[in-house]
C-alpha cells in the first residue's frame, strides 16, 4: 500500500493524490459504482495539469503485478459468456486471416490469449506485468507457438519491423495514459505488415465515466493513427444482432486500423 501511495505521489503530486484518497472510499462505498460528479472532478485535475492518474505505467504495473488472477483469470470482467463468444466471433476472428503472426498486448491471465493461439501461426505476447507473463507461461506450456515478452509499458524494441500482421489488445488501453497510447501506436505502424489490421479497445471519452479509465478520446485516437500513416477503419461500441454486446458501460471504443 505504500509502495502505490509513493507512487501515486511520485507520478501526480500531493493534490492529486490528496484528492483521490477520499475518492476512492467514497466509491468503496457505493460499491465502486460511477458518481459522476467526482469522476468528472477527478480527471479535469488529471488533464488540466496532464497527469497520468491511475494510467502510469508505473501504477499500471504495481495495480497488475498484484492483482489476484488466480480468484476469477479476467473473468471477472466479462458480461456474459455471450458476450465474450460474440467478441470473439464478430470482432476478433471476422478481421483475422489465418496462420498470421499475432501480437496481443495485455494478455493478463490469457482470457483471449486462448483463441488467438488456436488461430496463430505465431503469437506474440506483451505484458508490463511479469507475474501475467509468467501466468501465460503455465497456462499455455504445451502450445509452442507463443513467445512471451514483458514491456516497459508503451515500446516493443523487441519486435523487428513489419513482422506482425494481427493486433489484439482488450480491457488493456482503457488503462494506459495518452502519451503511453501515442507511443504504442508508433510502434504498431513500426511492427505491423503491409495491410496489417489491430484491434484495440480503448477509452472513448476521456476517462469522463470512471472505471479507471485513461483521458484518452476517439478524436485523439484517431489522431494518433493518422499521424503514424496508420487508417483508421472503424470506430465502433456496440456489435453483433440487433448491435446487442457493447463496451458501453464506460464510454469504450474499439477502434479498427491498418497499415497502408
Ligand atoms: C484489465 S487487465 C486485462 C487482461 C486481459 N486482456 C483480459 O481482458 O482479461 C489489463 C492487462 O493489461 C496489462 N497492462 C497494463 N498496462 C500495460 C502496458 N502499458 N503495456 C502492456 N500491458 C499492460 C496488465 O498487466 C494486465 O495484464
Amino acid at each position: 500500500m505504500l509502495k502505490v501511495l509513493k507512487k501515486m505521489i511520485l507520478t501526480n503530486g500531493f493534490l492529486w493524490t490528496a484528492y483521490v484518497i477520499p475518492y476512492v472510499l467514497v466509491r468503496k462505498l457505493f460499491r465502486d459504482h460511477r458518481i459522476a460528479f467526482l469522476d468528472r472532478r477527478l480527471k479535469q485535475l488529471e488533464t488540466s495539469r496532464n497527469l497520468p492518474g491511475m494510467n502510469s505505467t508505473e501504477l499500471n504495473s504495481i495495480i497488475w503485478e498484484s492483482w489476484n488472477w488466480e480468484k476469477d483469470g479476467g473473468e471477472e470482467w466479462t458480461k456474459s459468456k455471450e458476450w465474450k463468444q460474440s467478441l470473439i466471433d464478430e470482432v476478433m476472428l471476422k478481421n483475422l486471416k489465418q496462420s498470421e503472426t499475432i501480437l496481443e498486448i495485455g494478455p493478463g491471465a490469457g482470457k483471449w490469449t486462448e483463441t488467438l493461439q488456436k488461430e496463430a501461426k505465431k503469437l506474440i505476447v506483451v505484458d508490463i506485468s511479469n507475474k501475467c507473463i509468467e501466468i501465460c507461461k503455465k497456462r499455455f506450456h504445451q502450445c509452442n507457438n507463443i513467445s512471451y515478452f514483458v514491456t516497459e509499458g508503451s515500446s516493443l524494441p523487441f519486435l523487428p519491423n513489419d513482422s506482425i500482421d494481427f493486433i489484439w489488445s482488450f480491457d488493456v488501453f482503457v488503462h494506459i495514459a495518452p502519451d503511453d497510447v501515442e507511443n504504442y501506436i508508433k510502434e504498431f505502424s513500426r511492427v505491423l505488415k503491409s495491410k496489417g489490421q489491430a484491434i484495440i479497445h480503448h477509452a472513448g471519452e476521456g476517462g469522463l465515466h470512471g472505471g479507471w479509465r485513461s483521458s484518452i478520446t476517439n478524436q485523439m485516437f484517431a489522431e494518433f493513427l493518422n499521424k503514424n500513416n496508420l487508417i483508421l477503419k472503424t470506430q465502433f461500441d456496440t456489435w453483433g444482432n440487433d448491435k446487442r454486446f457493447n463496451v458501453k458501460y464506460y464510454h469504450d471504443t474499439i477502434s479498427v486500423f491498418e497499415k497502408a
